[in-house]
């Protein structure tokens, strides 16, 4: 089957890494798969903060994100300890900057899943990101200026599997 029908069939969201991290080769494909993407008007305006795993910013969104919440004893962080986290930001005055966000995430999701690499696309960091803490984290995260938050993905070796989510097409699908 053609590769890229064969990812979009077979991508799922992992909750589970196992602590062996990305090579260079793997993170490049993937950052490079995040810039091919699409742009309206081929601004290219996409931004990308890449972190490791074990960086104490995600622990410090972990736990903001935990506060607002008010979770105490979470079962896991957000990103389920995968050993790379890649934070998209966008200019919050751009009218396209969120479908330019999701598209260059799922570019990412799909190349991940072509090098065998599990991933999730994160969105529970919003209200952490841009609440009260919003110019700290914009700042330590080199967001541009102006930049906000609008999607994360991570990456890395599965550890846990899951099914791709079912669907019905009768429901989501009207053929004219
Ligand atoms: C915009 C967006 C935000 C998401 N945020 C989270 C999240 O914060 N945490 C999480 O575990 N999964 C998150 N997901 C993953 C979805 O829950 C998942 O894609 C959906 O349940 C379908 O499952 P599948 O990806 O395995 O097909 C997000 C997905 C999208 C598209």
């Amino acid at each position: 089957m053609n590769n890229i029908i064969e990812a979009i069939q077979k991508r799922s969201s992992t909750r589970g890494y196992t602590a062996e991290p990305l090579t260079d080769a793997e993170l490049n494909t993937l950052i490079q798969s995040g810039l091919q993407a699409p742009t309206a008007a081929n601004r290219q305006e996409i931004h990308f903060t890449v972190l490791k795993g074990d960086n104490s910013l995600l622990k410090e969104l972990e736990d903001e994100k935990n506060r607002l919440r008010e979770i105490v004893n979470p079962p896991h962080n957000f990103y389920y300890e995968a050993p790379t986290v890649v934070i998209i930001s966008a200019d919050s005055t751009y009218k396209w900057g969120s479908l330019d966000a999701g598209i260059a995430v799922e570019n990412m999701a799909l190349a991940a899943e072509g090098l065998g690499l599990g991933n999730l696309i994160i969105g529970c960091i919003d209200d952490a990101i841009k609440g009260e803490k919003q110019e700290y984290f914009s700042n330590a995260l080199h967001f541009p200026e102006n930049y906000e938050y609008k999607i994360a993905i991570a990456f890395g070796h599965k550890a846990v599997t899951k099914e791709p989510h079912t669907y019905s097409e009768e429901v989501q699908v009207t053929r004219l």
